[in-house]
């Protein structure tokens, strides 16, 4: 699915318009359509021409978008890479005919970090991390084993990978805490609202649903909902993002913490477009300042929250 978001001045990188190649993900969350939005919008506000493409969560599209830009001659190509691994080749060509690579959002696990001029986007790991401590104080003083089932993000993605991690790192600190099952949700509601219903017909006691994400939360809400239980009471829940809706499930208890990840990345990405496009230094890795959300902050952010 290629498209093409004009800003600036037509023509292709031959003539006087820097044009960006930008192969997204997909359009799998709330999250992810909120970072679209970011980046075309502030193409447009830079005078900056966007080749858009959509992945639909499939590395060899994101690949074919990719050679595709490299066809066109682009001045830079941007990519949120939906798995870490395989993008050695693609990444060489693009080397070989001179066009720099940017990563936004997820990153690669090349090995040869010539390959890639930056990468703008969230410690994932440090996001795991924030959704393990805030479960180890939630739980600081139950008695018995605390049962908890995981809902992980895009199996190989470096959220996934990472959340994953950085939460198992932090539990790992008590034995007590113990993931009676894990799987992935893929990072979309209907896949959260699917293996959730399974977790509820294996698993006798559930105590805590980490989510990798709000949209496979809420997916999940709907499932423990339809089973008759109560979520955010029976079943405690921890999310990853920060979107509109899971602001709202907290505000009404239904969600009981929020790390947020944010989407925002166009305004940053295409100031890092300019520079790299005219040969300039940039830093190796960027990361973006994030927060956390009990229900007073949902509360207080929900009337200013754009996505
Ligand atoms: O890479 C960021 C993750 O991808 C977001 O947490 C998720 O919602 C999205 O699909």
């Amino acid at each position: 699915l290629l498209l093409t978001a004009c800003g600036g001045g037509g023509g292709t990188s031959g003539g006087g318009a820097l044009t960006l190649g930008f192969a997204q993900v997909g359009a799998e969350s709330g999250w992810r359509t909120a970072n679209t939005k970011s980046i075309q919008e502030s193409a447009k506000a830079a005078g900056i021409e966007l080749k858009f493409s959509d992945a639909q969560q499939k590395q060899e599209n994101q690949i074919a978008a990719i050679r595709s830009y490299i066809q066109q001659k682009v001045k830079v190509i941007a990519f949120s890479p939906v798995v870490e691994s395989g993008w050695d080749t693609v990444l060489k060509e693009a080397k070989t005919a001179n066009i720099p690579v940017i990563l936004t959002d997820r990153a690669v696990d090349s090995a040869d970090k010539t390959l890639y001029k930056t990468f703008l986007g969230s410690d994932f790991v440090a996001e795991g991390k924030k959704a393990g401590e805030w479960l180890a104080k939630e739980f600081g003083s139950a008695t018995g084993d605390v049962s908890i089932v995981e809902l992980q993000g895009t199996t190989g993605s470096a959220p996934a990978n990472d959340r994953k991690k950085g939460f198992a790192d932090v539990i790992a600190s008590n034995p007590k805490f113990k993931v009676v099952a894990s799987q992935t949700g893929e990072f979309t509601r209907a896949k959260g609202k699917e293996v959730m219903e399974a977790f509820l017909k294996s698993q006798p006691k559930i105590d805590v649903l980490y989510a990798h994400n709000d949209d496979m939360a809420l997916g999940a809400i709907e499932a423990i909902e339809a089973a008759g239980k109560v979520p955010g009471k029976d079943i405690k829940i921890v999310s990853v993002d920060g979107v509109r809706d899971a602001l709202q499930a907290l505000a009404d208890g239904k969600i009981n913490h929020v790390v947020e990840c944010n989407p925002l990345l166009g305004p940053q990405l295409m100031d890092l477009v300019k520079k790299v496009a005219a040969g300039e230094q940039v830093p190796p890795r960027i990361e973006t300042t994030e927060t956390e959300f009990d229900q007073a902050a949902a509360k207080a952010a929900l009337p200013q929250r754009q996505y």
